[in-house]
């Protein structure tokens, strides 16, 4: 697989059940880290939310959480900055090329990402839904567009088959199409 650095920025999460997914979706689509900002998480995580764990791959032990003051100090040399949200004159998804390297922002599940990252962003996009989706649901539905855009480009060739589906399945799951 063609490997360029893809990291992501959560701006102020609330819940440990959207932050554990969003790690969870990092280990699927091979995303190299996630930075977040606000306390909110944290303070939800030690009071015992965690016991929502979806990160059940425990994609959280390889992919480095970090949280960070803010998310442009996060973002690594030759990165271009993209936020994800519902935001006027912003790119559609289905019409967007991703740059190779890439810092995607999400905002908060109450909110919106800030005007203030908006306006230093190199692109702004959005998924035209009907209504808005879940956080968590809405950097799956991103890294899957990246994903498969890079097929579409003849990226992931080697990356895609038998061999890929037996080493990503449970280990109960013998299936095969007959
Ligand atoms: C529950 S949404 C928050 C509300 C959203 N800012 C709004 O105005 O409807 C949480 C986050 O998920 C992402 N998101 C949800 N739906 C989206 C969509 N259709 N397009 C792009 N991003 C979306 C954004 O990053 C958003 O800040």
């Amino acid at each position: 697989m063609t490997k360029n650095y893809v990291s992501i920025g959560l701006q102020n999460p609330k819940t440990p059940v959207n932050v554990n997914g969003i790690m969870r979706a990092s280990g699927c689509y091979q995303v190299d880290a996630v930075w977040y900002t606000g306390r909110r998480y944290e303070l939800a995580a030690r009071s015992g939310e965690a016991q929502y764990q979806v990160d059940t791959k425990k994609a959280a032990q390889r992919i480095p959480l970090n949280k960070v003051e803010t998310l442009l100090s996060a973002v690594p040399e030759g990165t271009k900055i993209v936020c994800v949200d519902l935001v006027e004159g912003a790119i559609p998804l289905p019409e967007f090329d991703h740059p190779e390297n890439a810092f995607y922002v999400f905002g908060p599940e109450d909110g919106t990402v800030e005007q203030d990252l908006i306006d230093k962003a190199d692109a702004v996009v959005y998924v035209p839904t009907v209504g808005c989706m879940n956080l968590a649901a809405s950097v799956n539905v991103l890294l899957y567009d990246r994903l498969a855009k890079s097929v579409q480009k003849g990226q992931q060739a080697d990356f895609m088959g038998d061999q890929l589906i037996r080493r990503s399945r449970d280990n109960n799951n013998r299936m095969k199409v007959r």
